[in-house]
């Protein structure tokens, strides 16, 4: 309670804002709590009420006062294409406004499949060059928390662990928390005990999805997926893709649109 709150530089590429929509529904710890006790949330264009120049001269004055102490977060991702021209932010590329909020960030959390690994935008033939945060961003800790979007408590949990222990979380090759992302989808499957037996829906009305077989057949991803789905699961723990009958589409994979994830079938 005595500690200042760590001040927040949220910003926004190519994306779609679902990501921004996942973080103000988690219930452990309420975002309330996040945002108004444990963080500064000081710059979000899409949350802020302020606009325009007000709101983007907020930038720079963290970035004086905070030097190397503030954290920035980033939904979506730079297209480098023509100069960058696909994502103009105040009359400039993103990707110049990225950069520069980087500089002198403490460090850097890549929210969702678009800034992380590219997602829709970056799937071929890419023609805006979208491109994933770590690459275009160096020397600096770089946290990807993928999904499409992440789970809201994996979002804020990431958040209360940097704060808590003021330090990044262990991370895998890919760059992702591993205590959210170290196990598959497949490994804490409820349904997995179907998998084993050989049980598996193979159409979408027949007698196996009505008993909850294993989704396999129908391209369920879960055993190549690292997430949080079948543990955490969404909503406050209500449910999940598997849960709600159509199987994980690997939305937190590098690629996944470039990988056939949608309703491609063994
Ligand atoms: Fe939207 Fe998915 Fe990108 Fe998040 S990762 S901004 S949910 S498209
Ligand atoms: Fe694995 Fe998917 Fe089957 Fe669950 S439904 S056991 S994640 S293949
Ligand atoms: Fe995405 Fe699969 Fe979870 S589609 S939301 S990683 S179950």
């Amino acid at each position: 309670e005595t500690k200042p709150r760590t001040p927040v530089i949220w910003v926004h590429g190519l994306e779609c804002t679902c990501c921004s929509e996942s973080f103000i529904r988690s219930a452990h710890p309420l975002t309330r709590d996040v945002v108004l006790s444990m963080l500064s949330l000081d710059f979000d264009n899409t949350l802020m009420a302020a606009a325009g120049h007000q709101a983007l001269a907020v930038i720079e004055e963290v970035r004086e006062k905070y030097k190397g102490r503030y954290i920035v977060a980033v939904e979506g991702n730079p297209p480098l294409n023509e100069d960058g021209i696909f994502c103009i932010h105040g009359g400039r590329p993103f990707i110049e406004e990225l950069k520069e909020v980087c500089a002198d960030a403490k460090a850097i959390i890549s929210w969702g499949a678009c800034a992380s690994f590219g997602c829709v935008q970056a799937a071929k033939p890419n023609p805006t060059r979208a491109t994933p945060v770590h690459k275009v961003i160096t020397g600096k800790p770089i946290i990807n928390v993928p999904g499409c979007p992440p789970i809201a408590e994996v979002m804020t949990g990431v958040v209360t662990y940097m704060l808590t222990f003021d330090r990044i979380p262990e991370l895998d090759r890919q760059l992702r928390p591993k205590m959210f992302y170290g196990q598959r989808i497949h490994d804490k499957c409820y349904r997995r005990g179907h998998f084993d037996a050989g049980q598996f829906v193979e159409a979408w009305d027949d007698e196996g999805a009505r008993k909850g077989y294993c989704l396999y057949k129908m391209g369920c991803k879960g055993p190549t997926t690292y997430n949080a789905c079948s543990s955490i699961q969404w909503n406050g723990g209500v449910s999940w893709p598997v849960r709600s009958g159509h199987g994980c589409i690997g939305c937190s994979e590098d690629g996944f649109w470039d990988k056939g994830s949608f309703y491609d079938r063994v």
